[in-house]
């Protein structure tokens, strides 16, 4: 039983085909107001305990099995700190505890991070390259490829645990739980993953 604000709230995620969080970066993840949102809408029964079985449904299974998430942020350092090597760590790894804890969790399927870098000093031709690369972004909403998380139910965790042995061999951390063992933005393709209008 959740407050009638609340129940809006799920009945909104509820009704979408894709959630879409967009926020400024905030000490590496999303401002307090926001997380103080998901703490609450993502209650029990819905984005946890799904149908009361427990951990049986999470990790790609659960109440929003079959919809789109994606994270769009607004960054106010450089792209070059977030990079493979950079200063930040890398930015999908930082925010992996979004992409995979809260949107993968309840069943999501999770597309690579929007981020826009070099907030602090946009002009006017950064925010009209930050609109073209979020108009792209759109535009593959429905159709460009998933964050390839594995999922709980899949295989890779026979004990729905902790990943069999077989899998992700001599691997461990963050990386060991997406198939394709890197969470990197797909450089190669066609559409940017990230807009830097900073220095
Ligand atoms: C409390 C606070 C924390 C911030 N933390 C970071 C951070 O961890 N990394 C970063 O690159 N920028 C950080 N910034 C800069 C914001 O990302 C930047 O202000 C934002 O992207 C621009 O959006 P805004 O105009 O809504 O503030 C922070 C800003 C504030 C106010």
């Amino acid at each position: 039983m959740q407050t009638a604000d609340v129940e809006v709230e799920q009945e909104k995620i509820l009704a979408a085909d894709a959630v879409i969080l967009q926020f400024p970066l905030w000490w590496f993840g999303m401002p307090a107001i926001l997380k103080g949102w998901v703490d609450r809408v993502f209650a029990y029964g819905l984005a946890y305990g799904f149908k009361k079985a427990g951990n049986k449904y999470r990790y790609g299974d659960g109440a929003l099995k079959g919809k789109r998430a994606m994270l769009s942020v607004m960054i106010g350092g450089p792209e070059k700190d977030y990079s493979p090597r950079g200063i930040n760590g890398p930015l999908e790894q930082l925010l992996f505890p979004i992409t995979h804890g809260t949107l993968f969790f309840p069943g999501m399927g999770v597309l690579p991070t929007h981020a826009v870098y070099g907030t602090g000093s946009i002009t006017a031709e950064g925010v009209a390259a930050a609109e073209e690369g979020w108009r792209l972004r759109l535009e593959g909403l429905f159709n460009d490829a998933l964050i390839p998380f594995r999922s709980q139910n899949g295989g890779d965790y026979p004990d729905a645990h902790v990943l069999a042995s077989h899998v992700a061999v001599g691997q461990s951390g963050l990386l060991a739980h997406i198939a394709s063992g890197q969470l990197a933005p797909r450089s190669a393709e066609a559409v940017p993953q990230s807009v830097d209008i900073g220095a």
